[in-house]
């Protein structure tokens, strides 16, 4: 192990997706999954196989065919879902199984309910068998920021004992402050035999928004390992946000005397992918992913930027990805400058996606003098990370005013082939289409969210519409209850773009409806929605 150099585990499909309303579906999991190999993440914690059939299947197909990092499946110390990660992983070139058992009190008495004798007994069973299926084995005591530390290091020596090769130290429900949570892990490498031989892993959640600090100082003393997010997402308030954690040891080189994988200029454009697929936006004031993160508003700041960047700037934002918001491409621009602009920007798109790509830069560069790298990401998101396609959009219509009643029709092709056109009214434009489209596609669900963006100043500005949907899940209406959790609703994102809003608000809905559309059998779409 280079002791110079910090590990990056992402958890984005497995923490992450544990944040509410994040679901991913599996061609989205996929593409995060190669996403995260090209930015040259060391592990990706691809799922919890034993969660659902679906997830098995997610982190299988990560295994065979994401070529790069370590894959990693999640299990508790239970054997059957040990089974299941060691199957889920079996076909990866470097396959890792990660499983984890509460050690505080709290969790102890109140959860498990089992003696602090049995746990270690169960960690020690369930890190053996894990290492039976596969050498490279991480274990996680869940709760170790509340838990008692002599106990904790008991439990440490015997997963180290049982075979396990990184000892991941959560802070589970983000308690611990920064100088408490180095101490622990100082702590944890003086007093737990035969620790110098394995790698120390931080893993902190952000409930007191520490998450980073707290990873940071694990890192100064001593963790090699640290697990983090894209865009800080995770259970409640998240994970430490990979970004920051990666920057923050990039640009404080001079400090911490330490290196990570990552190729920064990856940043931006996984942010952004993650965002769109999981329908949670970035907070315009994040740090360094967000779209302030370099933005100077005061006069003082942009005199003394313009003089010297560094004056304001301690990142250059073409580090990690960000090109400047100009001029980029113009109508006259043929396909070969325009994939050209993607790769440096950091999309890589295969020839269909590009043509796709390619024939809606056309229509917008025909629509907006300027086209700058902003409307092209935006382009982008609406057009690449989409889901397949049940029903899609031909047309949409409206007609509203302060005197008029908002009115709708919209055209949508069905899976079939055949177009279905229908119309409503609603309180405004955006409502007139989604209950025409709802008369068309009759799957009940609630509005929840409802986001609109313009991506660049200007009148003809393109707009990014955001919106989550809730659906009602029940046998009777043909709707699978969510596997993981067992609830009878079900969120789903939708992301849409336009330079006009009601079309941009109509694909976000036909967004957010497809992926719902892809979850139920084929022949409930059939007979239920298109033969009505
Ligand atoms: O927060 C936590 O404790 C976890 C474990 C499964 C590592 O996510
Ligand atoms: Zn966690």
């Amino acid at each position: 192990m280079d002791m110079d150099r910090v590990l990056i585990f992402d958890t984005t499909l497995r923490d992450g997706e544990q944040s509410p309303g994040a679901t991913l579906n599996s061609e989205e999991k996929f593409a995060i999954a190669k996403q995260l190999a090209r930015l040259g993440v060391d592990i990706i914690e691809a799922g919890f196989p034993a969660s659902s059939p679906g997830d098995l299947q997610a982190v299988r197909r990560i295994a065979l065919e994401v070529e790069g990092p370590t894959i990693c499946g999640l299990a508790r110390c239970v054997r059957r879902d040990i089974e299941a990660a060691a199957e889920a992983i079996k076909d990866a070139p470097k396959g890792r199984i990660h499983t984890f058992i509460s050690t505080s009190d709290i969790h102890l008495e109140h959860q498990l309910r089992m003696t602090r004798e049995e746990v270690i007994q169960r960690t020690r069973e369930m890190v053996e068998l894990a290492r039976s299926f596969c050498d490279d084995v991480e274990f996680s005591p869940m709760d170790a920021g509340r838990s008692d530390p002599q106990f904790l290091y008991a439990v440490l020596a015997t997963a180290i004992a049982a075979g396990a090769t990184t000892l991941n130290i959560p802070d589970t429900v983000g308690y611990t402050m920064p100088t408490e949570f180095g101490a622990m892990i100082e702590g944890i490498r003086q007093h737990v035999p035969g620790i110098e031989g394995a790698i120390i892993s931080v893993h902190c959640h952000n409930d007191l928004g520490l998450a980073v600090a707290n990873s940071l100082a694990g890192v100064n003393a001593g963790a090699r390992q640290v697990e983090c997010t894209i865009n800080g997402l995770g259970e409640r308030a998240g994970n430490a946000a990979l970004e920051e954690i990666v920057m923050g040891i990039y640009t404080r080189r001079n400090y911490f005397n330490l290196t990570t994988n990552i190729r920064t200029e990856e940043l931006y454009p996984t942010s952004r992918m993650v965002a769109t697929y999981t329908g949670l936006a970035v907070q315009a004031n994040k740090a360094i992913v967000g779209a302030n993160a370099f933005a100077h508003e005061s006069g003082i700041h942009q005199d003394g930027v313009l003089k010297y960047s560094q004056t304001y700037e301690i990142m250059d934002a073409k580090t990690i990805g960000l090109q400047e918001s100009t001029l980029v491409l113009g109508k006259l621009s043929g396909r070969h400058a325009f994939r050209d602009k993607l790769e440096q920007m950091g999309y890589h798109l295969d020839d269909e996606q590009l043509n796709r790509a390619f024939a809606r830069f056309k229509q917008l560069a025909d629509l907006k003098k300027l086209v700058t790298e902003r409307d092209i990401e935006a382009l982008i998101s609406d057009e690449v990370y989409q889901p397949q396609e049940v029903f899609s959009l031909e047309h949409v219509q409206v007609t509203c005013g302060d005197h008029a009643l908002p009115t709708a029709t919209v055209a949508l092709k069905a899976p079939g082939g055949e177009t279905i056109v229908d119309a409503s009214h609603g309180t405004g434009p955006v409502d007139a289409v989604y209950k025409a489209i709802n008369r068309i596609i009759q799957v009940p669900n609630e509005l929840i969210e409802f986001s609109v963006n313009a991506v660049t100043e200007g009148i003809d500005a393109v707009g990014e519409v955001t919106i989550r949907i809730e659906a009602m899940l029940d046998a009777e209406n043909g709707l699978p209850m969510n596997p993981q959790t067992g609830q009878k609703t079900r969120i789903f994102s939708g992301h849409g773009a336009d330079t006009d809003i009601i079309v941009a608000s109509a694909r976000a809905y036909m967004s957010a409806l497809n992926k719902l559309l892809s979850i139920l059998d084929p022949s409930v779409v059939k007979e239920r929605i298109v033969a009505k």
